[in-house]
């Protein structure tokens, strides 16, 4: 493609386009940031500038861009089949061999996997498995779910449900009301003056008891969980947390779902964050880092005993009516399957611990006396810098004022691209695993410029 000047370019992005969580105002005024190609972790504009990625996209690009091996899987998936579809039990090899590759991966006892299109679907497509198992179980009045504060799991409307950040209903009919609302397990934020962090796990815990006791476990199908939050602060919750939780939520038949959307395919220095965090998921979410980007594909999981019921519904039903035209896509699927294989050919997840730790290590020394900087956190290539107004309170930054936007403004002027969360208070790297410690240099070096106020 012979690319227009940027100017043109910008004014026909103006004229044309509705994008996804942008300031139409912003973009109305100064225009879009126009990418137009991008190799290992930097990305080059229009302009011709180059700029270290470390967010990778949207947290997505785990095998880094411009892989030539994963192009050429592409362009011969698509040559041999561009598409059929997957509906009435049409299938294809693709998506089988992918199939086979993710269950032999899959934590705990997950052992089939539904194929979309991205996050929001998988989680979707979940909700309506979990409505569907209970209906099936002769339970149909277990239809509610449970989700968190500051949560991120997607922005259709029954995702947008579960998101818990406030900027995603607002001015929106949402959340729907069958979205239960929990806590957000963060220690620094939300724990009591001098509760210890065992303390503060058990309250978090006896607070979702409450919540079931309250409103009945014959409501409540699903708790959605991200085992590291993302959007919502790159928030850990504590180590007994996930444990405790999945004992309670078994005592009352309610399943647990990973969303795994973000913290899958090797960005926590595994294959799956449920691996550390003690998660044994009932059903999980996955997407973005399953292809690296280079396609859009998700796959949502569940185990054989859910399994077990949907099959024998069939018997009832004639079906499982849920899917999309693009489900098990043979160019999605082909791209995943090799995408899969460089992570683990490569020792990308390996990489990924051991510059995970080298990232944190470096964030400390170089951020941890900075007035600004409160907490330092995340695992693996996945870190959050949490921007403080005063280090011995915890106080917020005032919002609007914008800091996480200032520092990643004044980033992306060094040549590095962050992730501002405005909500709290908080710059977000999730870089590709393939990232060198001398980009990590880089990225550390551009945060430590930026972060004064
Ligand atoms: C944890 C999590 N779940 C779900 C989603 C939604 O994915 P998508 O934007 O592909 O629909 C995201 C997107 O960032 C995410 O971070």
């Amino acid at each position: 493609m012979v690319l227009p000047d940027t100017d043109l370019l910008k004014q026909q992005n103006r004229d044309y386009i509705l994008q996804p969580a942008s300031s139409i105002r912003a973009l109305l005024d100064k225009g879009p940031d126009i990418i137009c190609s991008a190799k290992g972790c930097t990305v080059t504009d229009t302009d011709g500038r180059e700029l270290l990625d470390a967010v990778a996209g949207l947290w997505c690009v785990n095998a880094g861009y411009g892989r030539e091996d994963l192009a050429d899987v592409m362009r011969e998936a698509s040559v041999k089949l561009a598409y059929y579809h997957t509906f009435s039990n049409a299938s294809n090899p693709w998506q089988i061999a992918l199939a086979e590759k993710l269950i032999s991966i899959a934590p705990g006892k997950l052992s089939k996997v539904f194929f979309g299109n991205g996050g929001s679907d998988a989680n979707d497509t979940l909700m309506k498995i979990a409505w569907h198992y209970n209906h099936l179980r002769g339970k149909p009045g277990k239809t509610r779910f449970i989700a968190r504060d500051r949560a991120y799991h997607g922005t259709s409307i029954s995702t947008a449900s579960l998101t818990g950040l406030g900027v995603f209903h607002k001015e929106f009919p949402l959340p729907l009301d069958f979205v239960l609302r929990t806590d957000c397990p963060h220690y620094y934020r939300n724990a009591l003056p001098g509760e210890s962090e065992t303390a503060f796990c058990d309250r978090m815990i006896a607070n979702v008891a409450e919540l079931i006791e309250r409103e009945g476990a014959d409501t409540i199908a699903a708790f959605f969980a991200e085992p590291i939050f993302a959007a919502g602060g790159i928030v850990e919750p504590p180590q007994d947390y996930f444990p405790k939780l999945q004992a309670l939520l078994k005592q009352h038949d309610i399943l647990l779902v990973a969303d795994e959307v973000v913290c899958g395919y090797g960005r926590l220095g595994s294959w799956f964050g449920s691996e550390q965090l003690g998660i044994e998921p009932d059903m999980m979410a996955s997407a973005k880092g399953l292809t690296s980007g280079y396609f859009p594909l998700s796959a949502a999981f569940i185990t054989d005993d859910i399994w077990a019921v949907l099959r024998d519904g069939t018997d009832i039903t004639g079906g499982f009516y849920h899917g999309y035209t693009y489900s098990g896509h043979p160019v999605g699927c082909a791209v995943a399957l090799a995408n899969l294989e460089v992570i683990e050919n490569e020792g990308m997840i390996k990489l990924a611990a051991d510059n995970g730790a080298y990232l944190h290590q470096s964030l400390k020394e170089v951020l941890g006396s900075n007035p600004w900087v409160g907490e330092i956190r995340g695992r693996g290539l996945l870190a959050g810098i949490q921007l403080v107004a005063d280090k011995d309170t915890r106080e917020l930054p005032p919002a609007a004022e914008k800091w996480p936007v200032t520092v990643t403004s004044r980033m992306r002027g060094l040549g590095v691209i962050a992730r501002p969360l405005a909500g709290p208070a908080t710059i977000a790297l999730s870089p590709p695993l393939i990232i060198s410690r001398a980009e990590i240099d880089r990225t550390v070096s551009a945060l430590a410029d930026s972060i004064r106020f």
